[in-house]
């Protein structure tokens, strides 16, 4: 089969990364018979230099042309300075908007090799855990109306968050069919204690939860979801929740696994075209060295053969791989120890190679 794939490198360490992803996609290409090809476009930061835009019309273009997107990271100090409509954040919402992407699939899972990493109590993290955070991508706060107006105390921002029932109930459906794939226990995360918005979501997770009676649904308010994630996040199988929650409950899902620069992420829609990305950022202060650690994004075209491409055992071999890898020692520096030896992007990214 062919496939094309779109690559949008992006800012920072995005160009090495997405590099390691490349190669490794092409060796599992010459292994099972697949041809990829790919085509890279500018976005975030990079995108703006050169065109003014950060998310150029081509770029969108070319995304929705394709099988599916590669994405490395965008952002840097360079751009802090720019008006918000014009920042390299702006272009990543405006992709995941412009090809509907409302689902957000963040696996979170501490992988046995590198447990001296987690940052828990080794008897809070005795069983492992492996938590997959579904989070809603286009809608929320990130896309309510937003700006400035005149209040109590003067001019005032304002931001604004909103869901209808369609957008809850088709996130909810890819949260619930997760879990009745995995665990079978989908925990909704919500602040219905305070906000509208989640009175809206709890109500409508639980109308959708009568067409899953095989599935076990909680309600946990975030911010009790928090404190939930670092005192026994093997509690946690399939988690449910808004674009902004879901922002920072997978911020902190990542740290406990000790090494965020392993966690893959997908942006799905109903169709099979998917952006798949690391969940970590540009990491300006390493960019351009060959350290950054490629496995996120290596595990990111795993899901990319998962999900969009149904390439299942070409997604395990990568998987497999990776494992490999780790337990044969095999280091970046991010999730090295002190004093142990460490490989480059492009070492890391041949020893995954290798073990296909
Ligand atoms: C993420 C990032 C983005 C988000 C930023 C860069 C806009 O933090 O993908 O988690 O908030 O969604
Ligand atoms: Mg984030």
């Amino acid at each position: 089969m062919k496939y094309n794939i779109a690559l949008l490198p992006g800012d920072g360490i995005g160009p090495e990364i997405v590099d390691g992803a490349v190669r490794v996609l092409k060796k599992v290409g010459e292994k099972y018979g697949h041809e990829f090809d790919f085509k890279t476009y500018l976005i975030g930061g990079v995108a703006y230099d050169a065109t003014g835009d950060p998310l150029p019309k081509e770029t969108v273009d070319g995304a929705l042309a394709s099988d599916s997107v590669l994405l490395g990271a965008v952002g840097g100090p360079k751009w802090d300075s720019l008006p918000g409509d014009k920042r390299p954040e702006k272009a990543l919402l405006g992709i995941r908007s412009a090809l509907g992407l409302f689902t957000n699939l963040r696996p979170a899972k501490l992988y046995p090799a590198l447990s001296d990493a987690c940052p828990l109590k080794e008897s809070t993290v005795k069983n492992g855990f492996d938590i997959m955070i579904v989070r809603e991508l286009t809608g929320g706060i990130y896309f309510g109306d937003r700006g400035y107006r005149e209040g109590k105390y003067g001019t005032e921002a304002y931001d604004t968050e909103c869901y209808s029932p369609m957008e809850i109930e088709r996130i909810a459906r890819v949260a619930f069919e997760c879990a009745k794939k995995r665990g079978k226990k989908l925990a909704s995360i919500d602040k219905a204690n305070v906000l509208e918005t989640s009175r809206l979501w709890r109500k409508t997770v639980h109308e959708i939860a009568q067409e899953y009676p095989d599935v076990s649904v909680c309600d946990v308010l975030v911010d009790n979801a928090a404190m939930q994630l670092v005192r026994n996040p093997a509690q946690f199988d399939v988690i449910v929740t808004s674009n902004m929650f879901g922002d920072i409950l997978s911020d902190e899902a990542s740290q406990i696994t000790g090494s965020i620069g392993m966690l893959p992420s997908a942006s799905l829609n109903e169709t099979t075209l998917g952006m798949y990305e690391p969940i970590h950022g540009s990491a300006p202060d390493i960019a351009g060295k060959n350290i950054a650690n490629p496995i996120a994004t290596i595990l990111s075209a795993a899901m990319m053969l998962r999900y969009s491409f149904n390439l299942t055992e070409e997604a395990d071999c990568i998987e497999k791989a990776v494992d490999a890898v780790l337990n044969d020692g095999l280091r970046t520096s991010d999730i090295a120890k002190p004093g142990e030896n460490t490989l480059s992007t492009s070492e890391m990214t041949e020893a995954v190679i290798e073990r296909l």
